[in-house]
């Protein structure tokens, strides 16, 4: 067997492979290799703290709201403090953005300050929390724009295009830190024994056909007739149009979800619907939709709202909503083309 490959030694060659800065995608500067490090080094703390549960008094609600008006839960909130103190002070970032702060949080002037912005969900599918099933953490890098000064708002208003690396770190039966930079995406899995994340697959695919559709399907009376018309189609199986039978998953975490279309293909919706007409949708673009879309897109699936490739969006607000589409190709353009004809 080949020696293990850690997420260290990863960074470092590609690290030395990196020649063209004037290219960031696909590079890891050593500035981007050390945020790398960090965020991996904060979901090991974090991913300690999940597998506690009850013994480490983790579990349940923290009886506060975050920005969306959704009830926090005291592993979200642990979760963002972790990713803060780990990356506050490195030297790498000028600024961060979570799903549970209201605004972005600026590097303090003690610190040395970088040229990197991160934005994370730290704690995805808190819902499953207190049910021992799968969540994870999502995380996206910028590069802030060139000639800003003080860091801003503004300058986290940059289509996923733009990202210089993404990932997420699923706590599952197995801690799996899924990442990329622009040149595929790579696995690598927590070795608990000896403390470090370890390659363990360097080159996923997402076939670009399936059987396997993620939606939430209790809000079926709700959804857009492009949406109902592909799951009716899936759901009449063999007898319908697609002349396939087709099986449901729905984890209720987009973590678990994505990884499992990551690992063997499939089609993941949390569509616009009736319910509050005026939001795109239930996920937030920059630090849910954008990493995830840019990890399926380089493993050969595709992301789109409906409308357009979700990587194209030019946000106009940290926290915004969209309506995502994600995974297996054919079924992707399928449900595109379903929207746009
Ligand atoms: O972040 C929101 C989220 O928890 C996603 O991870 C997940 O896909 C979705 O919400 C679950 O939504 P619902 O509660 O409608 O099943």
């Amino acid at each position: 067997m080949n020696k293990p490959i850690s997420l260290s030694r990863y960074l470092l060659e590609k690290q030395r492979e990196s020649k063209n800065e004037s290219v960031p995608q696909g590079q890891i500067p050593p500035k981007l290799r050390l945020l790398l490090e960090i965020v991996a080094r904060a979901c090991k703390r974090i991913s300690h703290a999940v597998n506690k549960g009850a013994l480490g008094d983790v579990l349940g609600g923290a009886e506060t709201e975050n920005v969306q008006g959704e009830m926090q839960k005291k592993l979200d909130i642990i979760a963002n403090e972790v990713l803060i103190e780990a990356n506050e002070w490195g030297g790498h970032l000028a600024a961060m953005a979570s799903e549970e702060m209201d605004s972005i949080y600026v590097v303090p002037n003690r610190y040395p300050q970088g040229e990197y912005l991160l934005l994370f969900d730290p704690l995805d599918g808190s819902s499953n929390i207190d049910i021992n099933v799968s969540i994870g953490t999502i995380f996206s890098v910028l590069k802030k724009p060139e000639g800003s000064n003080a860091v801003t708002e503004q300058d986290f208003l940059q289509a996923g295009a733009k990202q210089v690396a993404a990932g997420y770190c699923i706590y599952g039966p197995q801690t799996t830190l899924v990442l990329t930079v622009g040149a595929g995406v790579v696995m690598f899995t927590l070795d608990r024994e000896q403390g470090s994340f370890v390659l363990t697959d360097s080159d996923v695919r997402i076939p670009e056909d399936t059987k396997e559709f993620a939606i939430n399907m209790s809000n079926m009376r709700h959804w857009a007739p492009p949406v109902r018309r592909y799951i009716d189609e899936c759901l009449a199986g063999k007898d319908g149009p697609r002349g396939k039978d087709f099986n449901m998953r729905w984890i209720a975490a987009m973590v678990a979800d994505v990884h499992r279309i990551l690992t063997r293909g499939g089609i993941f919706m949390y569509p616009w619907d009736k319910r509050e007409p005026e939001k795109a949708g239930k996920l937030r673009l920059m630090y849910e939709a954008n990493p995830m879309s840019w990890l399926v897109e380089q493993a050969g699936g595709a992301a789109t709202n409906g409308k357009q490739r979700i990587m194209d969006i030019q946000p106009t607000k940290l926290h915004e909503r969209v309506s995502v589409i994600l995974g297996s190709k054919n079924e992707v353009e399928r449900v595109t083309q379903y929207h746009n004809s």
